[in-house]
């Protein structure tokens, strides 16, 4: 099993960005355990972060040539504005989870809209780090 985990601008910053916000784990750490529990089930786990909206597309039109098994994504602002993104993921036609370490939903109005959340197979918002290991376990479960 393939399984493809996007992250979005400024994700690069975890560990001192916001903190309160989204938490002390770096983006290392978060992809050290996301490729720990992969391994431990066989699977293979990739890993990207870009802060530029066509690096994105491209490596999500890279996962359909590759057949990735399914995308944990975290666009980050890209959420809120990227109809590029959205048709990428469309284009490929990968099932994907979108996740966000913070209850967007509690935050400013323009964080509640995603471009991508009508077509992913399910949404986690808030659960910190943990929601990329629970998307990462449910995929690995399907
Ligand atoms: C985020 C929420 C977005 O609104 C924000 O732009 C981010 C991170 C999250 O993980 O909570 O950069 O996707």
């Amino acid at each position: 099993q393939q399984i493809l985990v996007l992250h979005g601008p400024n994700l690069n910053l975890l560990g001192t960005r916001e903190p309160e916000v989204y938490g002390r784990q770096t983006l290392g750490d978060i992809n050290a355990n996301l490729q720990q529990i992969a391994a431990q089930a066989g699977a293979v786990c990739s890993v990207f972060q870009s802060n530029h909206e066509g690096e994105l597309v491209d490596r999500i039109q890279k996962a359909g040539g590759d057949k990735v098994d399914f995308i944990i994504i975290n666009a980050a602002a890209y959420t809120h504005t990227s109809v590029a993104l959205r048709d990428a993921l469309a284009a490929v036609a990968i099932p994907f989870v979108e996740v966000h370490l913070s209850n967007v939903y509690k935050r400013e109005s323009f964080r509640h809209h995603s471009y991508l959340s009508d077509t992913a197979r399910a949404v986690v918002a808030g659960l910190g780090a943990f929601g990329y290991e629970a998307a990462l376990r449910y995929a690995l479960s399907s």
